[in-house]
Order: C-alpha cells, then sequence, then structure tokens
C-alpha cells in the first residue's frame, strides 16, 4: 500500500514536471517554425512535388543549407513534423527505406505566391515582435500602460518604427496584406452581404490596402479608399482601383457609406476605440440609409469548444497587450460600441478565431 502511494507521488511529480517543461519548451515549436520560413522548407518541397527527403529539402531550400547540417535538419523536421507543420512517411526504394516528408494542410499556406501567409508568421516571429515579451515581467511592475511593452523596448510605438525602419515597416505591410488577401477571401465567400447596398466604403488603418482591394474585386461598383497613417500611404501601390488617403484616424475619417476596421481596435484600449469609432459614426450616414461600421477582429470566448481556438485566441491577446492592445469578449466590445454612440450592434462568428461584427448608428 505504502509503495503504491509512493509510487502514485512519484508518477504525480514527473507529470508536474512535464508540464513545465512542456510549456518551457513550447518556443522551440515557434522557433523550429521561423527557422522554416528563413529556409523557405515549404517552397523546397513544393518544388519538388509535395514531398522530399532531407537532401532535398536542403538543396531546394533558400538559401541553401549545407551539407554537414542535414542531420540537423532531420531533427528541425522531426519537431516540425510533430506540431503538424510538415507530414513524414517511410518510402521503400531499391536503395532501402527513406523518409520522406511532405506538405500538410498548415504548410500548403506557406508555399510562396500571392496567397502565401508566410509574410505574417515572418512578422510575429520577427526578433523585433520576440523581443519584447523577455521584459513583460518588468512591464508589469510599473503602474500605469504607458510606455507599452514595445515602447518600453524599442523606445518608440510600432507605427513610429514602422516609419524610422522602412525594411521592417514593408515587412509589416507585407505581412498585413497578406492576412487581409487570405481572410478578405472568406469574407468575401461566407459573408458577402455584409457589402451588398453600398456604394462607398472607407477602410481605415487599412496598410496598404489589401482588404479594400479584395472588396473592390469582389464589388466593383463599391468605391473604396483606404485612410492610414503617411509613411503607409506614400508607399501604397499605383494604379488600383483603390483611392489611398494620408491622414490620422484619430482626427477625421472621410465619409463613406461603412467604415472597414480590419485588425484596428484590438490594437488600442478602450478609451482610444471610443475615439475612433465616434469618429467612424461622424463618417457615415444614419442606420435607415444604410450607414454601418464593419468590424473584422476577435470575439473572446463565443461559442467554439475548439481548444485550439480558445488558446489561440488568449495567446493573441497577450501578444497584442505589446502594443497596449485587446482582444475583447462580446460585453468587452458592446461597452465601447454603446459608449461611442452606436445603437445596436451583430456579431457574425464565421472566421474561425476572428467574426466580423456590424455596428450600427
Ligand atoms: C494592425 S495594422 C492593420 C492594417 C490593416 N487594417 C490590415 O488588417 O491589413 C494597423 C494599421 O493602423 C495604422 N495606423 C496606426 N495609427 C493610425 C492612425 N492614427 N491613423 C490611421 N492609421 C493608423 C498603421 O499604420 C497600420 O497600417
Amino acid at each position: 500500500m505504502a509503495l503504491t502511494t509512493s509510487t502514485n507521488n512519484n508518477q504525480a511529480l514527473l507529470d508536474a514536471q512535464l508540464e513545465l517543461w512542456h510549456t518551457t519548451f513550447a518556443y522551440m515549436k515557434s522557433m523550429a517554425l521561423k527557422s522554416a520560413l528563413d529556409l523557405g522548407i515549404a517552397d523546397a518541397i513544393h518544388s519538388h512535388g509535395g514531398n522530399a527527403t532531407l537532401p532535398q529539402i536542403g538543396s531546394r531550400a533558400t538559401p541553401t543549407l549545407h551539407p554537414s547540417k542535414i542531420p540537423c535538419l532531420r531533427r528541425l523536421m522531426r519537431v516540425l513534423t510533430a506540431t503538424g507543420i510538415f507530414s513524414a512517411a517511410h518510402h521503400d526504394d531499391a536503395g532501402g527505406t527513406e523518409l520522406v516528408y511532405g506538405l500538410t494542410p498548415a504548410s500548403q499556406l506557406l508555399v510562396g505566391g500571392s496567397s502565401s501567409l508566410t509574410p505574417f508568421m515572418s512578422l510575429v516571429l520577427h526578433g523585433i515582435f520576440v523581443s519584447p515579451f523577455f521584459g513583460l515581467g518588468t512591464w508589469f511592475q510599473q503602474e500605469h500602460s504607458d510606455p507599452s511593452l514595445f515602447e518600453m523596448t524599442h523606445g518608440q510605438t510600432a507605427w513610429d518604427l514602422n516609419d524610422h525602419n522602412p525594411a521592417f515597416g514593408q515587412l509589416f505591410n507585407q505581412g498585413m496584406v497578406c492576412d487581409s488577401s487570405f481572410i478578405m477571401d472568406i469574407v468575401v465567400k461566407e459573408c458577402g452581404d455584409v457589402f451588398r447596398g453600398l456604394s462607398s466604403i472607407v477602410d481605415v488603418a487599412g496598410g496598404l490596402g489589401g482588404a479594400a482591394m479584395a472588396i473592390s474585386t469582389a464589388f466593383p461598383h463599391v468605391q473604396c479608399s483606404v485612410l492610414d497613417l503617411p509613411h503607409v500611404a506614400a508607399n501604397a501601390p499605383a494604379s488600383t482601383s483603390v483611392k489611398y488617403i494620408a491622414g490620422d484616424m484619430f482626427e477625421n475619417i472621410p465619409p463613406a457609406d461603412a467604415v472597414f476596421l480590419k485588425w484596428v481596435l484590438h490594437d488600442w484600449g478602450d478609451a482610444d476605440c471610443i475615439k475612433i469609432l465616434k469618429n467612424c459614426k461622424k463618417a457615415i450616414p444614419p442606420r435607415d440609409e444604410g450607414g454601418k461600421v464593419i468590424i473584422l477582429d476577435m470575439v473572446v470566448g463565443g461559442q467554439s469548444s475548439n481548444i485550439k481556438h480558445k488558446e489561440t485566441q488568449v495567446l493573441f491577446d497577450l501578444f497584442i497587450m505589446f502594443v497596449n492592445g485587446v482582444e475583447r469578449d462580446e460585453q468587452e466590445w458592446k461597452k465601447i460600441i454603446f459608449e461611442a454612440g452606436f445603437s445596436d450592434y451583430k456579431i457574425i462568428p464565421i472566421l474561425g478565431v476572428r467574426s466580423i461584427i456590424e455596428v450600427y448608428p
């Protein structure tokens, strides 16, 4: 009896230690993914017809791997297959059995071309975005939220850094464009009704206009414009159907039937969101004339029982805290929407971890 109790205790201790180790080393998953992005492993496998051995990946990776690193590549690929980014299967040939790596639905999204999500993943895993989290414990000791964790680390806001560091600014904007192209394709197919009846829309803080371009392509009769800071608007693509306006959403939002806000309000605290939403309300007609604000952001919680879904939302919330942003639950959205003077809202939860929220004046 005593032996069993002691064995149970020891097992419980080992399980507890495993729990700690599992979380402690979880960042190796992110770093392995970052290496795969840096080396273009998804493209290397794709260019080999969707299946490739280690030497084939090594020679097709960009930049090319040194052949002496092939045993290390095997260890990297073991993590990336254990986490579902790539698949691995034993293939028999005349020379024996070899391990062949393939693409999964996740890594298919990393294959180059206009629909690749690589720019967004590379942005989130960039040192400029990752390094602030080493100071999170220090930031928690300060009384106020200003400066943000990002400012505490880099001495400037993310928007100023994008301006002062054009190479990073470009990475940031391209990351946003690729996410917009991906999700807007689904928005247009799954909830295109949101845009029906509109003759104009302004994509506020719309970056290089990835979302506005998708709306304009799907609904050519809708006049689309993008408002963003001058240094972003200055790099906007020429000759598109979208009009780019340099400005500040805290000062003025140009008039349109609807305002679109994708991944904007989650960057700001409640007081700033209320200012932005009040400016949106000034820019649109009344509800009976079709005026509305269309928000694309997360609504934390909701219906999903999917544990990965829930965990991703709370991880994203902790991530966005680094610019003093918040991923809000429905009650938190309701508070800022009504405090900004709107009368009603509707959540359309069909974009995975994100939702569309229609907000009516
Ligand atoms: C997270 S990005 C979202 C970009 C775009 N909506 C998307 O999802 O692809 C936030 C955007 O807000 C812009 N921004 C920040 N402050 C702004 C301001 N005061 N007025 C207008 N845009 C601003 C940034 O330049 C950046 O393009």
